[in-house]
Formats: C-alpha cells, structure tokens, sequence
C-alpha cells in the first residue's frame, strides 16, 4: 500500500521535491499509461491541497483530440480540440499554462463551476506529444511557478514510468534470468 505523506505547505520546491521521490517509487516497475497516469492523478489529488480535480488528457491520434483520461475529481468534458480551452492552448503552444483567474481567460473551457484557477502542463516525449496535466482548484490564484516547475518534474517521472524499454515489443517487465546465460 502507497502510505500518502503530508507535504509541506510553506515550501513549494521541497514539496514537490518529495512528491517526485513518492511518485517514482509508486510508478516503479510498470509502464502501462493507464495505471501510470491513474495513479498519478489520485497522488497528486490526494497530497496537494486546494484541488477540485487533478488529471489527463490524452492525444487521441486519429483526431488529434485531446480525450479525457485518468482524473481525480467530477465528471469532466470528455474531448477537448487542440487549440482549445486551456488544455488545447498548453498542448498546442506545448507549453505550462499558468491561469490565475479563469475567468479571464478567453476560451476557457468550464467542466466544474468551482474551479477558479487552473494549470496546464504538456506531456512530451521527446517531440510526441503524450498529452497533458491538468489541475483545478476553487482558489483563485492558486498555481505558481514553483508548481509549474514541481508539476513539469513529475512529468518528466510520468514520462520516464511508461517509455517502454527500447526494442522490446511488450510493456510486460522481462522474465527474471536463471543461470549463466549460456545457449545450452
Ligand atoms: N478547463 C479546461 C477543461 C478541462 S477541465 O478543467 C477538467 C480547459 O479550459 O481546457
């Protein structure tokens, strides 16, 4: 069982510094994008406070869409145009998006009248775009830089987590060896 660990509240950069340590021990050993990302979802939702809804949207490729995935929080818009909302504008511009007031923000796309302040992190592989990360809160304000930078290093883990090992054809772990590895 993961043992969820309360961060502090005072010190944005070690907070996260603690949730990348929890986040690569909890993704350790699977690459599946399902799992990776529904876990990581519930750890970021459960351990950062002040959120209404912690999740993903991922590339759908034949679209281009983003298309809801793995989330902690209310029901949300299942499909978003690249382009559009403020996921759309992250993923398009494959920048963090930083929104203090939603608000204000043209375009925005409103899944939970609650939320009041948003931010939006790309997922990239090297140039293939994964999808991205998004987080809600009723607070406005409530995102900074130092959760940008905090959120773009869990990325980078999340990313890492579900890269499968080049040449291989199957995201299973290989079969442990026995013996010297000798052809009998
Ligand atoms: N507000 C987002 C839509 C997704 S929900 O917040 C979960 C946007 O404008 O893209």
């Amino acid at each position: 069982m993961h043992k969820l660990e309360t961060l502090p509240t005072d010190d944005k950069p070690r907070a996260y510094a603690e949730l990348e340590a929890s986040l690569r021990a909890l993704l350790s050993g699977e690459s599946d994008l399902v799992a990776c990302a529904a876990n990581t979802a519930a750890l970021l939702y459960w351990s950062l406070p002040g959120l209404n809804w912690a999740g993903f949207y991922l590339v759908e490729p034949r679209s281009g869409d983003l298309v809801v995935g793995p989330f902690q929080g209310k029901p949300a818009c299942v499909r978003i145009p690249m382009g559009k909302g403020v996921c759309g504008t992250a993923a398009a511009q494959r920048e963090t998006v930083v929104v203090a007031d939603v608000h204000a923000f043209p375009g925005h796309i409103a899944c939970d009248s609650a939320s009041n302040s948003e931010v939006v992190v790309p997922i990239l592989d090297g140039d293939r775009l994964i999808g991205v990360l998004d987080l809600d809160s009723p607070l406005p304000g409530r995102f900074d830089e130092a959760d940008a930078r905090g959120l773009e290093a869990l990325v980078k883990v999340f990313v890492e987590a579900t890269r499968e090992p080049p040449g291989t054809g199957s995201r299973r772990p290989r079969e442990p060896q026995h013996g010297t590895g000798r052809l009998r």
